[in-house]
C-alpha cells in the first residue's frame, strides 16, 4: 500500500489541476497530483489553442508564460463570415485593450508540467484514482492505484480536476445537485495540417454546408474544424474531400484556402453540461469535471482556469485566515462565469451552425443576427467582450 499524506489531493494533470498546483505552492500549500494517462499521452493530446486575457494574466502571474509569449500569436481581432461575406471585430478597440493569444492547450500542459517538477513537484502518471471517500470529515481521502499497487492519499481538501470522465462529479452525493444538459445535433471534425495560415486572425463562418473554422498553430501549422453529423467517421473525410469542404465553407471574395499535408483527424461530439453544485464537503471540482460548454468561442480550458483561481482564493483564505467563507461561496461565484460562458458559446454556435434547411425560419433569424452585427457597435462588443472573456471584477466576488 503506497501511503501520501498532503493538504490539498488533486486529481487530474490537465490544465486545471496542473495550475492549481503551481498556484497553491506560490502560497505555500502543498499538494500531490496523480494522472491516469502517461505524461507523453497527456502532453501529446491535441485540444484547445484560444487562450483568453484571463488566462494570459494568471500565467504571468504565475511566471509561468515566458514560452507563451515567445511562441503563442496574440490577435487583437476575429473574422466572421455568414453566407460568404465576412466582418472583422476588433477586440482592443471594443474592450480597452484586451486580446486572446493562439497557443495550443498542450503546451501550456508541458510548460505548468515542467515548471511543477522542475521544482520538487509529486506528480503521479499512469494512477488512476478509483474512490473519493470520508470528504464530509476533516480527512478525506482519495484511493488509488499505480504500477497494479493500490494506495491512498489522505489530504485536507479534493481537488477533483478529472476532466468530463473523471470520478469527481460521480462522487458527488446525487441528491446535493441538480444537472443541465444539452446534445448538439453536429460534431466537430478538426485537423492540423502542415500549411501557413490563409488568414492572419482566426474565421468563423457559416455556410449552407455547415459551419467551419479556420485556426492556427504557428506560421507553419493551420488548425481546421468542420461541421459534420454526429454518427461521421473520419474515415469518411479523404484529405481531399476535407480541403474541398473548407475552402468551399470559408470562401468569400479574394480570400484563396491554402492546402497542405495533414497529420492530425478528428471528431469531437457538441454538448453543453452543467451542475448547479462543485461542492460536497471538503470535496471540489474545477473544469470540465463540473461542466462543458461546445467549443464555439474556445472556453473549455479558459473556463477550467477561471474556476481554479476561485478555488485557490478559497484556499488561501482557509489556510491564511483559518476562514471558510471563500469555500463556502465557490459554487456561486464560479457559477456566474460559468454560465456567461455557456450562453456565449450556446450564442456563437447557434449563430455559425446549420441547424435546419438554408432558407427556413432559423437561418433567417440567424442571418438577421449577423446583419445586425455588420452596423451596430454595441452588438459587435457584446462578442469582443465575451471573446476575449470578462474580467474577475465583472461578477459578484
Ligand atoms: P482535462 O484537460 O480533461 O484534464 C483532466 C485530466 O484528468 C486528464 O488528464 C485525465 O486523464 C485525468 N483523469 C481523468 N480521470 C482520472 C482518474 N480517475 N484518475 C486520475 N486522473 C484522471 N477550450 C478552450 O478554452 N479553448 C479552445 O480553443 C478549445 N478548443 C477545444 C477544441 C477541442 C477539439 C476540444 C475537444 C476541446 C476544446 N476546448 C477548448 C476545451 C478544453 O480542451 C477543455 O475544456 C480543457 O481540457 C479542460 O481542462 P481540465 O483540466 O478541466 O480537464
Ligand atoms: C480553437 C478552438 C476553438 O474551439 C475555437 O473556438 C477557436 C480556436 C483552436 O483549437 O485553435
Amino acid at each position: 500500500m503506497i501511503n501520501i499524506k498532503t493538504q490539498v489531493g488533486i486529481i487530474g494533470a490537465g490544465p486545471a489541476g496542473l495550475v492549481l498546483a503551481n498556484w497553491l505552492r506560490k502560497y505555500g500549500i502543498a499538494s500531490v497530483i496523480i494522472e491516469l494517462r502517461s505524461r507523453e499521452y497527456v502532453e501529446g493530446r491535441v485540444r484547445a489553442g484560444l487562450v483568453e486575457q484571463n488566462t494570459k494574466d494568471i500565467l504571468k502571474e504565475l511566471r509561468l508564460d515566458a514560452r507563451m509569449n515567445k511562441e503563442g500569436i496574440v490577435h487583437d481581432g476575429v473574422y466572421l463570415s455568414f453566407d460568404e461575406e465576412r466582418i472583422h471585430i476588433p477586440f482592443g478597440e471594443l474592450t480597452g485593450g484586451r486580446t486572446i493569444s493562439i497557443y495550443g492547450q498542450q503546451e501550456i500542459v508541458k510548460d505548468l508540467t515542467d515548471a511543477w517538477l522542475q521544482e520538487g513537484g509529486e506528480l503521479h502518471f499512469e494512477t488512476k484514482a478509483t474512490k473519493i471517500v470520508d470528504f464530509d470529515t476533516k480527512s478525506p481521502k482519495i484511493y488509488f492505484e499505480k504500477d497494479g499497487e493500490e494506495g491512498i492519499m489522505e489530504c485536507d481538501f479534493v481537488a477533483a480536476c478529472d476532466g468530463f470522465h473523471g470520478i469527481g462529479r460521480k462522487t458527488l452525493p446525487k441528491k446535493s445537485f441538480q444537472s443541465y444538459d444539452i446534445t448538439y445535433p453536429f460534431s466537430w471534425l478538426g485537423i492540423l495540417a502542415h500549411v501557413a495560415p490563409s488568414t492572419d486572425e482566426l474565421i468563423y463562418a457559416y455556410h449552407e454546408n455547415g459551419f467551419a473554422l479556420h485556426s492556427l498553430r504557428s506560421e507553419m501549422v493551420s488548425r481546421l474544424y468542420i461541421q459534420v453529423d454526429n454518427d461521421e467517421s473520419v474515415d469518411n473525410w479523404s484529405d481531399d474531400r476535407i480541403w474541398s469542404e473548407l475552402s468551399k465553407r470559408l470562401a468569400t471574395p479574394g480570400f484563396e484556402l491554402e492546402e497542405g499535408p495533414i497529420f492530425e483527424k478528428g471528431i469531437t461530439p457538441m454538448r453543453s453540461h452543467m451542475i448547479d453544485s462543485l461542492q460536497s464537503g471538503r470535496l471540489f471540482l474545477s473544469g470540465d469535471a463540473a461542466h462543458i460548454v461546445p467549443p464555439t468561442g474556445g472556453k473549455g480550458m479558459n473556463l477550467a482556469i477561471a474556476d481554479v483561481k476561485h478555488l485557490v482564493d478559497a484556499f488561501v483564505d482557509f489556510y491564511s485566515n483559518n476562514s471558510e467563507a471563500k469555500m463556502d461561496s465557490y459554487t456561486r461565484i464560479a457559477l456566474q462565469r460559468i454560465w456567461r460562458a455557456q450562453d456565449f458559446s450556446n450564442f456563437m454556435t447557434k449563430l455559425f451552425h446549420k441547424q435546419d434547411a438554408h432558407g427556413s425560419f432559423t437561418y433567417r433569424l440567424q442571418k438577421a443576427k449577423f446583419d445586425y452585427l455588420k452596423v451596430s457597435r454595441a452588438y459587435k462588443t457584446t462578442i469582443a467582450e465575451n471573446y476575449v472573456g470578462l474580467p474577475f471584477e465583472s461578477f459578484e466576488i
